[in-house]
């Protein structure tokens, strides 16, 4: 069998995945590409620190290495790059060095940037013909982005640099490398030649923008979100950033569904938007609709520019605006060509099932509440290249409202609400607001109504049966849990981490066999790891760092997701994990969520269907993605607590929709939940969510769990509790996150209080285990530990790099006494910083590393891990958390070193931590038993 881990090839399905992503917005007199040789001259100090993704969870992936964007222009050899420019930005990032702040979600959004005088960009532009201008931002977890400078809007200086720039030069490319959109009035008043969306492209990101540069790449990428003028132009605005409840009135008119229905003037750029070097001409041939199978099409897409190309074709349609409200384009089907030479065509077939384009009546108003229909009217479908211009392909009439599934109420809101409405009045559509629609079935009642069976699950001690005996068919799943006592199904439901000792040093979870106990059921113990971009491990370990979210939903590409994903599912492998906590799905309800690099779009349909195929990539090598946050999670500020009060309707046709195209095409088999409530809910805790809707409606049969220390409650408007995971699992999330020791219950939590008052049955926790034993029994940990290696496994063993340690500026400290302080001034506690002590022990002898430290005026929910390293061998790795203000003593303890010398290895991946005293205490004295061994071996 031949070699299937090929980095190279890895890289380069990396690269061309974030230069599909790049999105053009403004091409003047063909300005791009530019011909080889052309003189550049490149500012904004953004090209001394390339963003490859956001911060927090979603970007701590250690990597090999990094292509910027200006190293990946510099190093191609392709163009004269002005060097007094670029010493300059050297010069002024010298002297204003990079600003990461201090520890978890603190680095600012962006970095100060050059102040340029007329006469240096004069004479810059006399000796180069392009001028190229980078902007970089930022974002991530716990913090959301602000209409403000520096972070939405571009700075004055940005602005002020930008000017200048563009008047003395002739051609000014500006480059964003922003992980979503940012605000882009600016774009009139400065008028530069072109403009590039290059997101954050993960590790290979300079080298695509190289190629979309250079015109190896012909740009393809559509925007993934609407630009309007201004931020208050959004429908959610209004109610966005609360810091208790944020009303969600705009329902489902999220980013083009709204600006398309009622608001066309404010768009600067459309949904879909993207120019390319070549020019497109999308026909539509036979249309047709049939009452079973839906829509049926094909469109034939031609080149009809110079140079060959891509085009993505996105197909809307516009239902009537009857009982129930519409938006005037719902985005329901979207393919990409090959490469089409110039002259070339390509016939494209779009096949749309109905459900796709039903509307969910949460009100009963067509006569048909809590189903998805077909109302009654004439439906218009276009096709073309973005929202705007996509032109009309084909109308069919309804003559009846059809109902196309009848479902049952889930998760409404406790409390009624105005919510927006599309109607006709004198033929013209207007904003009205209605009253959006109340609970009318409680989900405690559901759920006491249809408990799991008692009988099934009644405990008959151990019965000798192991896992396995269940996976060979030899006896069922639940004859095999009734052998778990109470304690041991109460500590399955909890994960552990962060960095647990008990799987790959580093991520942030493990789950099954948490215990002995638990072990000796032959059950394996599986983990995870952060995140959508990559695998993160706190250790330092190196692994592949991806395009974000933005970025790989702008590809409008399902072909090079999945292949993507594919060399991701194998970087899992490699890596001894099983599952990717990723990728993030959650709708951009406003361009202001913190998180958004992560996520995709303003568009479920377009995320659902990426996300499937991203899976659908892991799933070859049978590793998964936890698929996050489900759901509702819109804004980060108080993202544990504040409350998203949103219809049924615009649930489930705007911020499910996306996850259960996951579910149904992607075959999900994991996810995650949000921190906070929605409809007053934790939705952790959430009956409705996780059962009648996830499992019942969706069919899903894998494992839900918590996000990282998230709190549960037991009814509507009940307080939020992080003790009460019996609601958790009575909901059935089945694992909460994560515990330090499982057996220890060290988070405290009410399981077995539960289970003994009544508030929680056995037969629930027997259910849940069998989501996650379900889950365990296709997880490659499964089969490592029955002992099966399989060639591939061994093929990614040689994979993994020994050359993990960074031994630079090491610092030499001879431990000859009892106990040896170590300067704790040598101590690098910044952000991925790594301090190495080369020690010397003229006694051979064990010892405590004892270290004093506590976290650095952060945040409650800031994780801050330390991992200490001895040679290449982790010894452990602690977090401490935001909420550890007091002087933690931590003790790890350093094997004998019989030859003298040894490494030791602080790596502070997160920053944060402020540290007191660090020495190395002798503990036992070896040098008898060396000699000994020695005189022995002789
Ligand atoms: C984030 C999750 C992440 C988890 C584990 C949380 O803070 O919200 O997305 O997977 O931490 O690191």
């Amino acid at each position: 069998m031949g070699k299937i881990w090929d980095y190279e090839k890895f890289k380069a399905t990396a690269r061309l995945a974030a230069a599909e992503g790049i999105v053009l917005l403004k091409n003047d007199e063909k300005t791009l590409p530019l011909a080889e040789n052309t003189k550049l001259a490149i500012f904004g100090r953004s090209q001394m620190n390339y963003y490859k993704s956001g911060t927090g969870s979603g970007g701590m992936v250690n990597v090999d290495y990094v292509v910027g964007i200006y190293e990946a222009i510099a190093d191609s050899g392709l163009y004269k790059v002005d060097q007094t420019v670029r010493e300059a930005y050297e010069k002024f990032v010298e002297e204003n060095p990079f600003d990461s702040g201090a520890g978890w979600a603190s680095e600012p959004w962006f970095q100060k940037e050059m102040p340029l005088t007329d006469a240096f960009v004069k004479s810059a532009a006399k000796e180069s013909e392009v001028a190229v201008f980078i902007i970089g931002r930022t974002a991530g977890e716990d913090q959301d982005n602000k209409n403000e400078q520096g972070s939405y809007l571009l700075t004055d200086e940005e602005v002020a640099a930008l000017k200048k720039v563009t008047k003395a030069f002739k051609k000014t490319v500006v480059l964003l490398n922003v992980g979503n959109i940012i605000d882009m009035k600016w774009v009139k008043e400065v008028d530069p030649s072109a403009v590039l969306y290059v997101w954050q492209g993960g590790q290979e990101g300079g080298n695509a923008v190289l190629d979309v540069l250079s015109g190896a790449v012909n740009p393809s990428g559509k925007l993934s979100d609407t630009i309007a003028e201004n931020i208050s132009d959004y429908a959610s605005s209004e109610n966005f950033g609360s810091e208790v409840k944020n009303y969600q009135k705009e329902d489902i008119y999220v980013g083009y569904r709204y600006f398309e229905t009622f608001d066309k003037d404010k768009v600067l750029y459309p949904f879909g938007y993207g120019l390319s070097y070549t020019s497109f001409d999308i026909a539509a041939g036979e249309f047709a609709y049939d009452k079973k199978d839906g829509i049926s099409f094909e469109v034939h897409v031609a080149n009809t520019g110079d140079t060959a190309g891509k085009e993505v074709v996105q197909v809307y349609i516009k239902t009537p605006n009857g009982e129930l409200g519409k938006p005037a384009r719902t985005l329901i089907g979207f393919d990409k060509t090959d490469i089409l030479d110039k002259g070339q065509a390509q016939n494209i077939r779009f096949e749309i099932p109905k459900y796709w384009f039903a509307s969910y009546d949460d009100s009963g108003v067509t006569g048909h509440k809590s189903a998805y229909v077909l109302e009654k009217g004439e439906y218009t479908v276009y096709a073309g290249s973005d929202v705007r211009s996509a032109e009309e392909v084909g109308t069919f009439v309804l003559d009846e409202t059809e109902v196309v599934r009848q479902c049952e109420e889930a998760y409404a809101p406790i409390e009624s609400f105005e919510r927006l409405k599309a109607v006709v009045r004198n033929g013209k559509v207007v904003k009205e607001f209605e009253k959006a629609p109340t609970r009318t079935l409680d989900p405690n009642t559901k759920r006491k109504d249809k408990l799991p069976k008692a009988s099934l699950y009644k405990y008959t001690g151990d019965k000798g049966y192991k896992l396995k005996d269940v996976a060979d068919g030899k006896v069922s799943l639940e004859k095999f849990i009734a052998q778990l006592s109470d304690e041991d199904l109460c500590a399955m439901m909890r994960g552990e981490g962060m960095c647990s000792p008990k799987v790959t040093p580093g991520v942030a979870g493990a789950y099954g066999a948490v215990t002995d106990s638990l072990l000796g059921f032959g059950i394996p113990i599986a983990s995870c790891s952060d995140g959508p971009s990559g695998i993160r491990m706190d250790c330092g370990t190196h692994a592949f760092s991806l395009p974000n979210g933005t970025c790989l939903a702008c590809s409008f590409n399902e072909k090079i997701n999945e292949e993507l994903f594919t060399w991701e599912g194998l970087d899992l492998r490699r890596c001894r994990i099983d599952a990717l906590l990723g990728p993030g799905m959650n709708i951009h309800r406003s361009p202001l969520n913190g998180r958004n690099f992560e996520y995709f779009s303003e568009d479920p349909f377009l995320t659902g269907k990426l996300v499937a195929a991203q899976l659908k990539g892991m799933h070859k090598y049978d590793v998964t993605g936890v698929i996050k946050h489900f759901a509702g999670n819109t804004q980060e500020f108080k993202r544990h607590t504040v409350n998203n009060v949103v219809s049924e309707r615009a649930l489930r046709e705007i911020y499910l929709k996306g996850f259960e195209i996951a579910v149904r095409e992607g075959n999900a088999r994991a996810v995650m939940t949000t921190y906070g409530p929605v409809n007053g809910i934790w939705t952790a805790s959430s009956y409705d969510l996780l059962t009648t809707l996830l499992r019942n409606e969706w069919g899903f049969d894998g494992i839900a769990m918590t996000d990282w220390w998230a709190m549960g409650n037991d009814e509507a408007g009940a307080p939020g509790s992080y003790q009460n995971v019996a609601a958790q699992v009575r909901a059935q999330n089945d694992l909460n996150m994560v515990n330090t020791s499982a057996g220890d219950n060290t988070n405290n939590d009410n399981l077995a209080e539960a289970l003994a008052d009544g508030r929680l049955e056995r037969s629930e926790l027997g259910r849940s285990a069998g989501n996650i034993l379900r889950f365990l029994m296709k997880s490659p940990s499964f089969q490592h530990m029955l002992g099966n290696e399989s060639d591939l496994d061994k093929e990614l063993a040689e994979a993994v790099s020994a050359e993990d340690m960074a031994l630079q500026e090491m610092i030499d400290v001879v431990a000859d006494k009892d106990i040896t302080e170590l300067d704790v001034k040598d101590i690098k506690v910044g952000k991925k910083s790594t301090t190495v002590f080369c020690m010397t022990t003229p006694r051979r002898c064990t010892m405590d590393l004892e270290l004093v430290l506590r976290a650095d005026d952060q945040p409650d929910v800031a994780q801050l891990p330390l991992s200490v390293f001895q040679d290449k061998m982790l010894l452990k790795t602690v977090t401490l958390t935001g909420m550890d203000k007091e002087w933690q003593t931590v003790k790890i303890s350093v094997y004998p070193a019989f030859i003298g010398n040894f490494y030791l290895k602080l790596y502070f991946a997160n920053g944060g931590l402020e540290i007191k005293s660090a020495r190395l205490i002798k503990t036992k004295d070896m040098e008898e038993e060396f000699q000994r061994g020695l005189t022995e071996l002789n």
